[in-house]
């Protein structure tokens, strides 16, 4: 996707080159009477720039790696170092606050706010900062600029499409110009020719620098990015680069195009 405004996505580099780092994980579930281990012994290196697709049946282990990552539970032993910080012991406050700090969520349902135009959906994580009201603007135009929605600004989720929706979704994970954006089955709702319209997406964030990590159970989708690793019984079972990745730009151009 080529957007007007070239609006670089962070790209500071604070450690080297690890954004994400993770060692000999394992994560328990206490349920009842028994315990669920969930992640069994994960150690995985993720570098900036990166774009990683995970995969592996249902129950293998990928949204609980997932919310590690994204600083929303913590491992049960092992550790997780993000941008070089130990938040593997970190308390909820604090992980709250990395999390808004430097990551971005995409999820399958686009949880937007029904009676609230795309600008406002956007500024919303704004709200938990320090920023400035006026730059809080300025940022969500720029986040909807850099996913193609400039002209979309002022439409209402109703008045969009699944496709569209979904790409406000990922201007609002932008906004606080996170390290990382996390995404888990961010296709799963959407037709075959929007999918690879959002992959085009992330596609073009990836080129300006973005790390991304996202989770699918679509062979087409994971091709679109760069690593795929894929999940079983709680431990990574293969982690291996694509070859030969397709350009979404160009699939798009020879999928039908639906009308709006
Ligand atoms: N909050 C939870 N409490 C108890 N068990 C859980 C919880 N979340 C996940 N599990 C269990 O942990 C394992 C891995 O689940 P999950 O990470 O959701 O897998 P996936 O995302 O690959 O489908 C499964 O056996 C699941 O039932
Ligand atoms: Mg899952």
């Amino acid at each position: 996707m080529q957007t007007a405004d070239q609006t670089e996505v962070n790209t500071t580099d604070v450690t080297g080159n690890a954004v994400i780092r993770v060692e000999d994980v394992h994560k328990y579930y206490e349920l009842g009477e028994t315990r669920v281990h969930a992640l069994r012994g994960v150690s995985v290196e993720i570098r900036r720039g990166e774009f990683v697709a995970i995969m592996g049946a249902s129950g293998s282990g990928k949204s609980t790696f997932m919310n590690m990552l994204g600083c929303l539970d913590r491992p049960s032993s092992g550790r997780y170092l993000l941008e070089g910080i130990d938040v593997s012991k970190h308390d909820k406050r604090a992980l709250a606050q990395i999390r808004n700090q430097k990551i971005g969520f995409v999820f399958q349902g686009f949880n937007l706010l029904a009676r609230t135009t795309a600008l406002e959906n956007t500024e919303l994580p704004t709200l938990y900062t320090k920023i400035a009201n006026e730059e809080r603007q300025r940022r969500a135009v720029e986040a909807l600029t850099l996913v193609g929605l400039a002209s979309r600004m002022e439409h209402f989720p109703s008045q969009m499409s699944g496709g569209q929706q979904q790409r406000v979704a990922v201007a609002r994970a932008l906004v606080n110009r996170p390290s990382i954006l996390l995404a888990d089955e961010p296709t799963g709702n959407l037709d075959s020719r929007t999918s690879v319209e959002i992959m085009e997406v992330f596609q073009d964030l990836n080129d300006k620098g973005l790390t991304i990590v996202l989770v699918t159970h679509e062979h087409d989708v994971a091709q679109f990015a760069k690593r795929v690793m894929v999940f079983r019984d709680g431990k990574i079972r293969k982690d291996e680069a694509v070859l030969n990745r397709p350009k979404a730009s160009e699939v798009l151009k020879t999928l039908p195009t639906l009308e709006d």
